[in-house]
């Protein structure tokens, strides 16, 4: 009998690495990237993320496509990629990410159950309805809340609180869903229940918050939520 959680009224999903692989932006470009291809997406995303932080810390906040650009700037420089129109085309990419594999039998099932769905994203607006609109996603959410709408970035407790008002349900309310351990730690130590999604068998973070379920992919979540 599968261990579910109880009380759930909505299922938020993180965005970049729980529902899209951000490494599909690079694979499109491999051959011409050459050997650099995996350092270069690995750095970049690395990049990108501690961007965030930074701008977080030093009160600097910019929309997410700029400071995913910023961060590409540094890495194709740090990786010597010199391709021309490298830059523009690996952006481009981030607006049609590829989802992965069960993500829309997920979502389906869980539309199906009525459970309400949602995406809690850095992305800025823009970027989070293409990338959902190129996966023919629409239908299948609720909500794209992004952290825009309060300029600064996770893991600020008032990006998770976005969720919170716009569904207008409490935190234990909320199955929240990240591949990001840091993510995952910090919606769970805001309050809601989560399940982090570990797709690289990475080892646990050492931060606070109290993961409720570890899976290797979404597919299990219907079955963990729906009564
Ligand atoms: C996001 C990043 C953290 O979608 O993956 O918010």
């Amino acid at each position: 009998m599968t261990d579910r959680l109880t009380g759930i009224k909505a299922c938020v999903f993180d965005a970049y690495g729980t529902l899209f692989d951000f490494n599909a932006a690079v694979a499109r470009q491999r051959d011409a990237i050459g050997p650099q291809a995996d350092r270069l997406s690995e750095m970049w995303r690395h990049k990108q993320i501690s961007y965030t932080w930074l701008r977080t810390l030093a009160g600097t906040y910019a929309p997410f496509w700029q400071v995913t650009g910023e961060a590409l700037d540094h890495c194709l420089e740090a990786c010597g990629v010199t391709v021309p129109g490298i830059r523009d085309k690996l952006m481009a990419a981030y607006l049609e990410l590829d989802p992965f594999p069960e993500v829309r039998g997920t979502l389906e099932a869980l539309r199906a159950g009525r459970m309400k769905t949602a995406i809690l994203s850095n992305g800025d607006p823009q970027m989070l309805s293409a990338v959902v609109r190129n996966a023919a996603f629409t239908s299948l959410f609720d909500a794209l809340y992004s952290v825009d709408a309060v300029k600064t970035f996770k893991t600020d407790p008032r990006v998770y609180q976005l969720a919170v008002d716009g569904l207008g349900i409490a935190p234990h309310e909320i199955c929240f869903l990240s591949s990001n351990g840091w993510d995952a730690h910090a919606a769970a130590h805001f309050g809601f229940q989560v399940c982090w999604i570990n797709r690289a068998a990475a080892p646990r973070e050492r931060l606070p918050g109290q993961l409720a379920r570890e899976l290797t992919s979404l597919q299990p979540l219907p079955s963990l939520v729906l009564t």
